[in-house]
Formats: C-alpha cells, sequence, structure tokens
C-alpha cells in the first residue's frame, strides 16, 4: 500500500454550488437514507455539515455505485456486496478512513464493511481504497444501528470494530454512547460465534465503561482472560487512527478491549 493516506485534493471551494433543494451527491450517498432523523432514538453520532473536498466529492460521484451502500433498512447479503464468500468485519465509525485502509491492505483476506454518517470521510475511503487496489472494503453511509439491527442476517459478522467512538463526556450525554448493554445484545445476534469485538478508546471513564458492560454480558467473553485488569495489550494490527493521534497529544491514555463472542448462546 502507498504511504500517502492523503489523497490530493483541491480545495472545496471549487465544488459547484448547488441549487436549493438539489441532492448534494446525485449518484453519491443519499441524505439520510433510512429516514433515521424521523425515528424517536438517541443517536451516537452529532449530525454535522461537514466539509467535503473537491477530491472527495469526485470519490463520492465516481466510486459510490462500485463501493458505497447506503444504509437504507433494506437487507443486504454480504457475499453479493463483495462478490466472494470472505469473512466480513464490521468498522462502526472510520472517520476519514486511514487506519481502515491500512487494515485491508494488510489482511486482504478479510472484507470491511466500514460504516460512518461522516461524508467527508466516505469520499476519503473511496479515494484511499482505488489509490491502493482494495478490494475489501465497502463504505456504508448511515447509523450502524440500522445497519446491525435491519440490513445484517443473523451471525453475518466475523468480527466488529469500534476505534474511538465519540466519547460524550458529559454526564447528560453518557446516553449518546455507542457502547452500552443494549447495542452489545444487538450486536451479539449478528456476531458469529468466536468472532471478535475491538474497542479502544483514549477516554479513560469510557474504557471503564466498555470493560464494564462487555465483562457483564452473558455472550462476550474477555480475550485476557482474568486478571491483568481485563485491557489488552494495544495489539500491533491496529494503526493509529486519527482521533488516536489527537489523544495523544493531549497525554490520554489508550485503552484496546478485545471481547469474543461466545460459543453458546445463554
Ligand atoms: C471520534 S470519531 C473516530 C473516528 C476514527 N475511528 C478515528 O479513530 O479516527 C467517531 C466516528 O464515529 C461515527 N459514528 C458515531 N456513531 C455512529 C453510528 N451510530 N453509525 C455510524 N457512524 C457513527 C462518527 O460519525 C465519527 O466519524
Amino acid at each position: 500500500m502507498s504511504d500517502s493516506l492523503n489523497p490530493s485534493d483541491r480545495p472545496s471551494a471549487d465544488v459547484p454550488v448547488r441549487p436549493k433543494g438539489e441532492p448534494r451527491f446525485p449518484d453519491g450517498p443519499k441524505a439520510d437514507p433510512a429516514g433515521s432523523h424521523f425515528e424517536r432514538r438517541i443517536r451516537s453520532f452529532q449530525p454535522r455539515r461537514s466539509r467535503v473536498t473537491a477530491g472527495q466529492a469526485e470519490a463520492l460521484q465516481r466510486l459510490w455505485a462500485r463501493w458505497g451502500t447506503d444504509v437504507d433498512g433494506h437487507a443486504v447479503e454480504l457475499s453479493e456486496l463483495y462478490g466472494d464468500e470472505r469473512p466480513v468485519v464490521l468498522e462502526i465509525g472510520f472517520g476519514m478512513g486511514e487506519a481502515t485502509a491500512r487494515m485491508a491492505a494488510a489482511d486482504p483476506g478479510t472484507n470491511i464493511l466500514a460504516v460512518d454518517v461522516h461524508t467527508p470521510g466516505q469520499g476519503n475511503l473511496l479515494n484511499l481504497a482505488e489509490q491502493n487496489g482494495l478490494t475489501n472494503v465497502r463504505v456504508a453511509n448511515g447509523d450502524a444501528i440500522i445497519l446491525l439491527r435491519e440490513m445484517l442476517k443473523p451471525d453475518a459478522l466475523d468480527g466488529l470494530r469500534v476505534y474511538f467512538p465519540d466519547p460524550w463526556p458529559k454526564k447528560r450525554h453518557h446516553k449518546r454512547r455507542l457502547i452500552q448493554p443494549e447495542f452489545l445484545d444487538l450486536a451479539a445476534t449478528r456476531l458469529r460465534p468466536g468472532a471478535v469485538v475491538h474497542c479502544a478508546t483514549d477516554w479513560e471513564p469510557y474504557a471503564e465503561q466498555m470493560l464494564e458492560v462487555l465483562t457483564a454480558h452473558p455472550e462476550f467473553e474477555n480475550t485476557q482472560g482474568e486478571g491483568g485488569g481485563g485491557f489488552a495489550p494495544r495489539p500491533e494490527f491496529r494503526p493509529l487512527t486519527r482521533f488516536e493521534g489527537q489523544g495523544l497529544e493531549k497525554g490520554h491514555v489508550v485503552r484496546d478491549l478485545l471481547f469474543r463472542r461466545a460459543d453458546q448462546r445463554p
């Protein structure tokens, strides 16, 4: 894989001004494809109108039909999405996708389904996939909860990655954190027995919460066994992510958690 993980982009000023009411990317990802804004539910992400560079916009328009998929609530057949039977790992919240692309390049035997609502990141990851010839990445646009709940079959996934999810530090926002018992209930149904959930965070109170809810969940077992505090040593296969770098600059401690879906359902 090439060392350059920042596709050269012209500034967004080059993107033509869109007449009011017209879709942002006619051939690209849809805005709110599953209509989730009408669903009364607490979300783990903050809707943001993000700046999309010309290079990202071009990738969204040109590559979405090939490698993108909208989280629209319709069932998805993973072997059709990739055109092969490689095992599939879901990454929730890939941000700009640099770590996703690196992991996909390092492990071509695994398909990665990368979901996020962040439009610039979707364009960036499509560019990275093309530039690095990655056939094992698909980019999903929308809320991972809907993807898991409505679009994936039971036991469809061979792994789940959640790297530096939004920490929602204020107490009144804790309910927005992704890693909660209800989320794990849902994830457990979509993971095959033995599949590994890999979480990482630089926010210590969230790391403690992750450890607590994963340890308490009857369908997950800590790969670290008893003792050792429960956290895993940082695995070499996980590249530095953008948010992780920011956390390290602030002096935060990074925690990895690796839990396996139990062989038997309770
Ligand atoms: C703090 S960023 C981390 C990005 C990246 N993993 C990194 O470490 O640089 C969290 C990302 O998760 C995404 N996200 C949060 N909740 C999500 C959900 N329910 N479905 C899809 N994406 C979500 C956000 O849009 C954001 O891009």
